[in-house]
This record gives C-alpha cells, sequence and structure tokens, in this order.
C-alpha cells in the first residue's frame, strides 16, 4: 500500500509540472503594405504556396479590416485603443519625430509577460524610439531584434530622411551591422533562432513584423525568376519580395515543428495596411490603397492558423478589426486586462475559433483625422464636420468624410486600365453598402440621407471621446549624425 500511495504521489507530482495544458505559443506575424490582390488565395498572380497552406488550413479572415498606415495598425494591434485615444491620428510617426505610442495604458507583450510568456519581437517597430521608454524592450518584449523607423534599404539597413541619414538596425539596445544580408532572411534566421532557443515549459509569444513587402523593391534576383512573364519591372520584383516572405514564413513552421511546438502554436497573419500601388503591391478590385480610407487602404488580408481552433478550413465574413487582436490573444490565454486603458478592440476568440455568429463587433471608427486639410462645404447643421477626414462603419454601412485619398480603381498592370474617379474636387460626403458593394462602386448618399445623418452622428460621439492629435515638428537633434551613424533615442 505504501508503495502504491508514494507511487500515485509521484504521479502527481509529474502531473503538476507536466501533465498542466501549457498556454498555447502565438506567432504574430506582419507583413508591411501586402495588398489585398497580393495572396494566392485572393486569385493574385503572385505566388504564396505556404500562405495559401495556412490560411486554408485554418481560419480566412474575409470581412477583416486595419488601418491606412503603418503606425496606425501596429499601435492599435498593440494596444487595442483607436487613433482618436492614443492621439496619433494623423500620419506615420516619421523618424525625428519626438512622438510615440502613449506609455498610459499596458500594451500586448505586457500583458502576455504577466501570464508566464516569453515574449521576443524581431522586426520593424515604428512606435517612437526618441527616449529609450518607448522601444520595444522597455514596453513588455524580453528582446527585440530589428528596426525602429518605417522603412529602409533591405541589404545595407540604412535610411535616409531628408539630409538625416543612419543605420537603423539594432540587436536589443545596440547598433547591429548585418551589411549585406537581405532583411526577410535575416528576419526569418533570427526568429528560427527565438523558436530555437526557447525553454518549451514556457509559452512563447514571437512579434514578428516583417519589413517584407515595403519598398525600397528589392529582393535576391532568385526570387524573381518565376515572375520574368509579368512585363511591370515594379510588380515583378514585388512579387519576388512576397515569395521571399513566403518562404521565410514555411521555414519558420518547420523549425516550430521540429520542435514540436507547431501543434500547441497559434498563428495570427495579417498586413498593416493596403498594398501601395506606387510600389509593386495591388488590392483590385478594392477601391483606392493605402493611406487612404477607401477599402483598398483598410480591407486587410488576414487568417488565424493553429490546433486550437474549434472550426478549421473556414472562413469569417463576420466583421474583425486589428484592434481586437489585444483583447482577444490575452482572452484565448486567460490574461486580464487590468493596466490598460479603455479599450476600443473587442474578444473575438469565439467568432473566430467556433464560428459563432454574429460577432460581437458592430462599427469600426476607421479614423478621424483633424489635421488633414478639409474639403468642400459643410453640411448645415451637421453635428460632425464633413469637410474633415474620417470614416466609420456601421454593419453594412460605410460612412466616408472629407478627402480619404485618391478613389480610383486600379487592377494590376498586365490588367484592363484604370477606372478613374469621377467624383468632383469637393465632394466630401459618401455611403455605401459595403456588403452590396465592397469595391465601393455605389455610393448611395443621397438615397439614404437619413442613414447619413445617423452616422454624422455617431462620428460627432467618437469625436467627443478624441484626445487632442500629436503630431510633433521634427527635431534635427535626432540627426543619426550625433548618435553614431545610427537610427536611436535623442532625448
Ligand atoms: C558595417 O560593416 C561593413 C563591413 O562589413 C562596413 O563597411 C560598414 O561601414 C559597417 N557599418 C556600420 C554602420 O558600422
Ligand atoms: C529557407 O530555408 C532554405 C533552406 O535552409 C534557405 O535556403 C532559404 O534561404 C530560407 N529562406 C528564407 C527566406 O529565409
Ligand atoms: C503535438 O505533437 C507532438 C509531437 O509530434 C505530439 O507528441 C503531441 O501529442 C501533439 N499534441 C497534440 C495536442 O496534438
Ligand atoms: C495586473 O494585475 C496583476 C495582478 O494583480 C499585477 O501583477 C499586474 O502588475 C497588473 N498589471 C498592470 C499593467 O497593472
Ligand atoms: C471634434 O470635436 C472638437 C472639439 O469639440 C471640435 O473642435 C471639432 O470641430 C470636431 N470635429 C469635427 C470633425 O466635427
Ligand atoms: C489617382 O490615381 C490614378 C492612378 O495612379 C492617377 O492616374 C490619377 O491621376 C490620380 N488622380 C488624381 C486626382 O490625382
Ligand atoms: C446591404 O446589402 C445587402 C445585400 O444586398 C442587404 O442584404 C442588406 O439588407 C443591405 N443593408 C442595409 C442596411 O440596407
Amino acid at each position: 500500500m505504501k508503495t502504491l500511495a508514494s507511487v500515485i504521489t509521484l504521479l502527481a507530482t509529474l502531473c503538476l509540472s507536466k501533465c498542466q495544458t501549457t498556454k498555447p505559443h502565438i506567432l504574430l506575424i506582419i507583413a508591411d503594405d501586402f495588398g489585398y490582390n497580393d495572396i494566392g488565395y485572393h486569385g493574385s498572380e503572385i505566388k504564396t504556396p505556404n500562405l495559401d497552406k495556412l490560411a486554408g488550413e485554418g481560419v480566412k479572415l474575409e470581412n477583416y479590416y486595419v488601418q491606412p498606415i503603418c503606425t496606425h495598425t501596429r499601435s492599435q494591434l498593440m494596444s487595442g485603443r483607436y487613433q482618436i485615444h492614443t492621439g496619433l491620428q494623423h500620419g506615420v510617426i516619421r523618424p525625428p519625430q519626438p512622438n510615440g505610442l502613449p506609455l498610459d495604458s499596458a500594451i500586448l507583450p505586457q500583458k502576455l509577460k504577466e501570464v508566464g510568456y516569453s515574449t521576443h519581437a524581431v522586426g520593424k517597430w515604428h512606435l517612437g524610439f526618441y527616449k529609450e521608454e518607448y522601444l520595444p524592450t522597455n514596453r513588455g518584449f524580453d528582446s527585440h531584434f530589428g528596426y525602429l523607423t518605417g522603412a529602409e534599404d533591405y541589404f545595407k539597413h540604412d535610411r535616409c530622411f531628408g539630409a538625416m541619414c543612419g543605420t537603423d538596425l539594432r540587436d536589443n539596445m545596440n547598433p547591429a551591422n548585418y551589411t549585406g544580408v537581405y532583411s526577410t532572411h535575416l528576419f526569418a534566421q533570427k526568429a528560427a533562432e527565438e523558436v530555437n532557443n526557447h525553454n518549451t515549459d514556457k509559452p512563447l509569444f514571437l512579434y514578428l513584423p516583417f519589413q517584407s513587402v515595403h519598398g525600397p523593391l528589392q529582393v535576391p534576383e532568385q526570387y524573381t525568376k518565376p515572375y520574368m512573364h509579368i512585363q511591370d519591372k515594379q510588380r515583378r520584383t514585388y512579387a519576388g519580395m512576397v515569395s521571399a516572405m513566403d518562404e521565410a514564413i514555411g521555414n519558420l513552421t518547420d523549425v516550430f515543428q521540429k520542435r514540436g511546438m507547431w501543434n500547441n502554436t497559434l498563428m495570427v497573419f495579417s498586413t498593416d495596411n493596403g498594398g501601395q500601388i506606387h510600389a509593386g503591391g495591388n488590392n483590385f478590385p478594392l477601391r483606392g490603397w493605402k493611406d487612404s480610407l477607401w477599402e483598398g487602404g483598410v480591407h486587410g488580408v488576414g487568417f488565424v492558423h493553429g490546433e486550437m481552433l474549434k472550426r478549421k478550413g473556414t472562413v469569417s465574413r463576420d466583421l474583425i478589426h486589428v484592434s481586437d487582436w489585444f483583447p482577444t490573444l490575452i482572452s484565448m490565454v486567460g490574461g486580464t486586462l487590468n493596466g490598460t486603458k479603455p479599450l476600443d478592440g473587442m474578444d473575438q476568440w469565439k467568432t473566430i475559433s467556433e464560428g459563432s455568429s454574429p460577432g460581437p463587433r458592430q462599427s469600426i471608427l476607421h479614423n478621424i483625422d483633424p489635421m488633414y486639410p478639409p474639403v468642400g462645404q459643410r453640411v448645415p447643421s451637421s453635428p460632425f464636420d464633413n469637410r474633415i477626414r474620417a470614416a466609420v462603419r456601421m454593419g453594412d454601412w460605410k460612412l466616408v468624410t472629407g478627402f480619404p485619398g485618391n478613389g480610383s480603381w486600379v487592377p494590376p498592370p498586365h490588367m484592363d486600365s484604370i477606372t478613374l474617379s469621377k467624383d468632383s474636387a469637393s465632394k466630401n460626403i459618401w455611403l455605401f453598402n459595403i456588403t452590396e458593394d465592397p469595391n465601393e462602386h455605389n455610393d448611395v448618399s443621397g438615397t439614404y440621407q437619413h442613414v447619413v445623418i445617423n452616422m454624422l452622428e455617431l462620428l460627432a460621439q467618437y469625436n467627443k471621446t478624441a484626445v487632442p492629435c500629436r503630431y510633433p515638428a521634427m527635431d534635427s537633434k535626432a540627426n543619426p549624425k550625433y548618435h553614431g551613424g545610427y537610427w536611436g533615442p535623442w532625448e
């Protein structure tokens, strides 16, 4: 009997350390400026076999929204909060701008750390660096390998802003020099090292915001070989860049598999915004592109993969927004949201995993940008100044005001020619039923005036909760020439 009891005790002790279900690893991959029409499963001429396979086995998010530009999307991904609540309503953070995602609300890696995660970031930050407090390693990441600004040379890892030039690559706080190594290879390698060095008793959070496929258009020649039939040189190079990223992601999943971690890994893939048509990207048949409030700027590519999804191989058509990842991931791992200011993101775990529909989200504030130059006339007695650049979604409806960006429909270069927008330069209100008209061809603002009024009222309500926009002047003290030739904190 004594032996049996001790065996049971021994088993129980073993079980406490080994039988506990470990929290899932999280692999969060962001592609930069990756367009709606640039992924294989949307019918692109660009081949993305690894992404297609992963998405096919997981849940494709086909009513998924991001923000029109880098800093906006990344700030919401990390904080779960809209631009109007962080002061980042206008533009991206420029390299010499003393600005950053405010420190007043806990962000994703901090909250994951609280519940036991090892947290590592490899790639682009773009959420501010003028003071050390804003760097990823001071905001919940155990490590960061990558760059701090928004774009740079893929091989030299340097960046000029006007006359200010410097290298932008760091290994944690330390300047790094990998001149000549293509960033997609470099980041894939560093990400693999994090996985290989990971102590699997702990859950891993690996954040991998690739430089791919933002301009400048650069890729090792081997990746453009399959695309010699694409006449347009920009599109051909871009296609090669997408292929390199797709290969990197395939390689990384192999590393997870070899370590036996893959079947306990939730992978999230998202673009940060629409493709840039002037740098090889494409969003056709959506209207507009990066940096606009048209669907081509904000209707993003995204999917989720993982054994823990209850329904796999499905497509979700529920409204999901990039601000939702924070509460969704924290809820999935059983964390808490204390220490955060009120969130705009919503917990979508059941929507994604179980397909429980409708999801919690009815509306999205795409943005209100008070610094964008106003357009046209204000509608008399409108509760919201419709000359101002803004857009909001409510169920099927989307209202756009002010100047949303160039509203042309631009197919990839080999297809038919561009359909130019016929809107007058002073037009400043559009209403679309996005469910019926996802490509924004039919403005119905004249037919549904009561809907327009309701949605202007909704914008006015959001506007009441807005904090002042923070867009400080460029600071010459940021110049890398004062900092050993590197972009880095200067205050
Ligand atoms: C990086 O190393 C290369 C040689 O490998 C050198 O030419 C270059 O100046 C170095 N860059 C920096 C920023 O130190
Ligand atoms: C993927 O792995 C192969 C084989 O190790 C390697 O040759 C290739 O460079 C890797 N690709 C990327 C993008 O890292
Ligand atoms: C995950 O894979 C490992 C190694 O292949 C296997 O031992 C384990 O049972 C798998 N776990 C699940 C939950 O499928
Ligand atoms: C949240 O609460 C936990 C437990 O009380 C605490 O350890 C943690 O510091 C809090 N987090 C924040 C960001 O306030
Ligand atoms: C938003 O609210 C501010 C402060 O009340 C006001 O000055 C501004 O005109 C409003 N913006 C719009 C677009 O109505
Ligand atoms: C909008 O973009 C298209 C495609 O680049 C271009 O041909 C057109 O001139 C632009 N329209 C305006 C008003 O800038
Ligand atoms: C939008 O269009 C869809 C598809 O035609 C329709 O089912 C839906 O009722 C419309 N929504 C509204 C709010 O009218």
